[in-house]
């Protein structure tokens, strides 16, 4: 009887659990064996593993973050050695057959590099909260994050409503503003800041001032975790490594713009990891559960190399090559307003995932 590897690895986020449900369900139906892998590709060269009982299994289903456990490594160079061939051995002598990989776009194109260079038998799932894996209209996780973004925005919006401050949400998003807008979008924020477009420091003012006039009206901004000004002067203010290391770019940012706003009171949120520990959102239980079962499809149709994804609202596959070729970032010239700062407002033909 063949044997299916899955493991999640890079950063968690809702909606793992239910990808492995669909698939332990989906090889139940196959009839073929199932295996946890614990903690990403580490627990290939440790070989520790975990049975996946469906009826224990369902109820995580429920929780963000993943039982298998998820940790950054890269087979081909393990503090400077190359341990891909010790990867092959191990899953031999595990008994697996094939292996599935959730993860995002580090882990997927080591997942690639696997299956070019030494002929693995794997197949992908696109999970992330930064919706920024090329391929694929969605990645797992994500709207559970936009959900628990929007809500802890409205929250802020609850208490900012007494005072008149500005209020500045710092959100995640290594790369990619999707997360940012999206939830800035369903909260209304008056502002929503992206990596894809370096806005101007002195434009925001000018919008917060205008918007400010007279009144004290709450404004908020939404931060994505990387987003810079177009002003060189000021880029190297923000970018000074050594605060970096603990502070976000956006602890410069509320700094400056207090001076700039000559006192105005300001305030500034950072969700930090709620926003990958947020509950999983019935959409991302579901399409969680079809990404899975259709990983174990692939597999036992030999489409090794193969992703999941999801375009135009179907889920098909694509190849994990793809991934390698760059990352899916916000297009500025459609889904962002360059004058607002913030979502375009969209109509015909506009898209959500
Ligand atoms: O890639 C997902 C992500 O949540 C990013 O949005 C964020 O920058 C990063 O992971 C944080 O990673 P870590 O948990 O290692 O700090």
């Amino acid at each position: 009887m063949a044997k299916i590897g899955f493991l999640t690895s890079g950063g968690d986020g809702p909606g793992l659990n239910a990808a492995i449900y669909g698939g332990i369900i989906k090889a139940q139906d196959y009839g073929v064996e199932v295996i946890g892998i614990r903690g990403g590709y580490k627990g290939i060269l440790e070989k520790q593993t975990m049975q996946l009982k469906p009826d224990a299994f369902k109820k995580w289903t429920w929780f963000s973050g993943t039982k298998l456990g998820a940790e950054r490594l890269n087979v081909f160079d393990v503090q400077g050695t190359d341990m891909s061939e010790e990867t092959l051995k191990n899953l031999k002598e595990l008994g697996i057959d094939y292996l599935i990989v959730i993860g995002g776009n580090g882990s997927l194109s080591q997942a690639y590099e696997l299956f070019s260079k030494k002929d693995l038998k794997v197949v992908g799932v696109p999970k992330t909260i930064d919706k920024d894996v090329l391929g694929t209209d969605y990645t797992l996780g994500f709207d559970s994050a936009v959900n628990g973004n929007t809500e802890t925005i409205g929250e802020i919006l609850n208490t900012a409503g007494s005072h008149g401050a500005i209020h500045i949400v710092d959100v995640m998003g290594r790369d990619a503003g999707h997360l940012a807008l999206h939830s800035g979008n369903a909260a209304n924020a008056d502002m929503i800041l992206i990596p894809e477009y370096r806005f101007s420091l002195y434009k925001v003012v000018e919008l917060l001032k205008e918007k400010t006039k007279g009144g004290t009206k709450p404004s908020i901004i939404v931060y994505s975790e990387h987003a810079k000004p177009r002003e060189d002067n000021e880029l190297e203010y923000y970018c000074d490594p050594r605060l970096l290391k603990r502070l976000s770019i956006s602890d410069f940012f509320a700094t400056k713009l207090e001076e700039l706003l000559k006192g105005y009171p300001i305030r500034h949120t950072v969700p930090g990891h709620t926003q990958r520990g947020a509950k999983p959102s019935p959409f991302d239980i579901e399409i969680g559960k079809k990404f899975g079962a259709a990983a174990v499809e692939l597999a036992m149709n030999k489409q090794f190399g193969q992703m999941v994804s999801l375009k135009n609202g179907r889920i098909t596959s694509t190849s994990l090559e793809g991934v390698t070729k760059g990352l899916n970032l916000v297009n500025t010239e459609k889904e962002y307003d360059k004058e607002r700062l913030n979502a375009a407002i969209g109509g015909i033909g506009s898209g959500i995932y």
